[in-house]
């Protein structure tokens, strides 16, 4: 088993602050490390968030589907349920695991439909076409800007002529401190600490995920997980695709992804 461990030492603002009280006992890992991918689901399992818009958006366009960075599958079982051929792309053996695992236990066979592959979005060759490549929850942001160019060759020559690229980012709503810290409940009931690190200006994002204060231990371990995530505004990654052969022909606002920041998806052309 590969684990990533980070030092705390690296994460910033409130919740570095908050880990470095927890001493030693604190293990960090990334979010979607064999450690962290439990939790991601949990979490993903009682999040809607996009799937209203995107299905709508993915509707209009029929044929089959590629879905990149699938996760555990949060989006691609609402696609299936569309009645498309769906392939689900994602990197991290962990998230691939539990996406078959899901697939298995869909209703009414969805999930022979689905097509699981495990690779990387900005460097992949499937050797077919889709009329609708999805990738959604602002992932394209998980990618440094080689990543995001290799990503938008690799889309476009797995569009079919008229087919869509659906991709969501987020818009700043600006203002307000550094950290932001909420709690939020997974779909087992279980509860999460969740700080966001972002001061004003900064390109990347860093939200940690840790137990409330109130459920941490007297001793033994306390386990943190972390992602960074880059901050590409829509106008931006609008121009970054058209520079790459990618005309934004649509967008469609989202439902507040938390009280700095909102959604934005957008639908993309190959030129
Ligand atoms: C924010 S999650 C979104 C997962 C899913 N779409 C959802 O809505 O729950 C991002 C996913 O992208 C995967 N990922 C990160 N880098 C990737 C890459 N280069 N290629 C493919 N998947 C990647 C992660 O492992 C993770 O499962």
């Amino acid at each position: 088993m590969t684990t990533t461990t980070t030092r705390t030492a690296t994460v910033p603002g409130l919740a570095g602050q908050v880990l470095a009280g927890y001493g030693d006992r604190v293990t960090l890992h990334d979010l979607y490390d064999e450690a962290g991918a439990s939790v991601y689901h949990d979490l993903a399992a009682v999040d809607t968030t996009e799937i209203r818009e995107l299905l709508r958006s993915a509707r209009a366009v029929p044929g089959p589907v590629l879905e990149l960075a699938a996760g555990s599958g949060r989006l691609t079982l609402p696609l299936l349920a569309l009645g498309r051929e769906v392939t689900a792309l994602e990197l991290k053996e962990s998230m691939v695991a539990l996406l078959r695992e899901r697939l298995t236990e869909a209703p009414a066979g969805i999930g022979r439909r689905c097509t699981v592959v495990r690779g990387d979005m900005s460097a992949f060759d499937l050797g077919g076409t889709y009329a609708v490549v999805v990738l959604g929850t602002t992932s394209v942001s998980l990618l440094d800007a080689g990543g995001r160019a290799g990503l938008y060759a690799s889309v476009r020559s797995h569009l079919m002529p008229g087919g869509r690229f659906l991709l969501s980012t987020v818009d700043l709503t600006g203002g307000g401190p550094d950290d932001l810290d909420v709690e939020a409940m997974g779909a087992s009931g279980r509860r999460y600490r969740m700080i966001e690190n972002w001061p004003a200006g900064h390109e990347v994002r860093k939200v940690t995920i840790l137990p409330p204060e109130r459920e941490v231990p007297e001793d033994g371990p306390v386990l943190a997980l972390t992602t960074s995530i880059r901050v590409l505004p829509p106008d931006d990654l609008t121009r970054e695709l058209a520079a790459a052969g990618l005309r934004v022909v649509a967008r469609h606002a989202l439902p507040a992804a938390s009280p700095r920041h909102t959604g934005v998806l957008l639908e993309a052309e190959a030129v």
